[in-house]
C-alpha cells in the first residue's frame, strides 16, 4: 500500500529559489544604505542641480545700483552663495525684523558666512536712493548691499522673482506702505534659486538652513 503523495512541503525545506530571497533581500537592504551613505557623502553638485530644477522658473540674472552708486550684477558673486531679500528701508516693522534676523543668522555661521552675499532689493526705488540706502543696511550686517534701480528696473527683477509687491496709501497722508512678498531666496554658487526660506524663525534656525549650501 503506497502512502499518498503530500503536497505539503517540510516546514524546515523551502524550495531552492526561495531560500534566495533572504539572501537577496539582506543585500538589497545593504545596497540602499550603501547608496544613501554615499549620496550624504558625495559633493553636492547633483542634488543641487536637482534643487535649482525646483526653482528653474524663478530668479535669474540682473543689474541694479548698490548702496555704494555701483552697477551691481548677480553674476558678479559667482561661487558665493547669494541670500536676497526683497523689501523697502521705510517699512515699519517686517523688513527690519528680517533683516536683523539674517544678520544674526550670518553672525552664527561664523567664517562660513564669508562665503554669503546677502543682498537687499528695495521694491520702493522712488525713496529707497543710494543715499537712504546706504545708511539703512549698516544697521544689520556689515556685508549687506542694498539695491535699488528705477521702477522698471525694480518691477523687472521681483517679477523674475515672483515678489510681489504694491503700494498702499492712506488717505490723507503723504507717506505710504508697500505691501510685498516677504522671503529668503538662496542662489547657488552658480546663480540658480535653491531654496524659499521663510523668515519666521529664530537666528540659530536660519543659520541652520543656511549652512547646507555653505
Ligand atoms: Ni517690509
Amino acid at each position: 500500500m503506497s502512502t499518498a503523495p503530500t503536497l505539503r512541503p517540510d516546514p524546515g525545506e523551502r524550495p531552492a529559489e526561495l531560500r534566495w530571497i533572504p539572501i537577496l533581500a539582506g543585500a538589497f537592504a545593504v545596497f540602499v544604505a550603501l547608496a544613501a551613505t554615499f549620496a550624504l557623502l558625495t559633493p553636492r553638485p547633483d542634488s543641487m542641480s536637482e534643487r535649482a530644477r525646483l526653482f528653474e522658473n524663478l530668479g535669474g540674472e540682473f543689474t541694479l545700483t548698490a548702496h555704494t552708486g555701483e552697477q551691481v550684477s548677480l553674476s558678479d558673486f559667482r561661487g558665493q552663495v547669494v541670500v536676497i531679500y526683497f523689501g523697502f528701508s521705510f517699512c515699519p516693522d517686517v523688513c527690519p525684523i528680517h533683516l536683523t534676523l539674517l544678520g544674526a543668522a550670518l553672525d552664527r555661521l561664523g567664517r562660513r558666512a564669508d562665503r554669503v552675499q546677502p543682498l537687499f532689493i528695495s521694491v520702493d526705488p522712488e525713496r529707497d536712493t543710494v543715499e537712504v540706502l546706504s545708511n539703512y543696511v549698516a544697521h544689520f550686517h556689515t556685508g549687506l548691499i542694498g539695491l535699488t534701480g528705477s521702477q522698471a528696473e525694480i518691477d523687472q527683477v521681483a517679477a523674475q522673482y515672483a515678489v510681489a509687491h504694491e503700494i498702499i496709501r492712506e488717505p490723507g497722508l503723504d507717506d505710504y506702505l508697500v505691501s510685498h512678498t516677504s522671503v529668503l531666496f538662496v542662489i547657488d554658487e552658480h546663480g540658480r534659486v535653491v531654496d524659499l526660506l521663510t523668515p519666521d524663525v529664530t537666528p540659530d534656525q536660519l543659520a541652520a538652513q543656511l549652512r547646507p549650501f555653505l
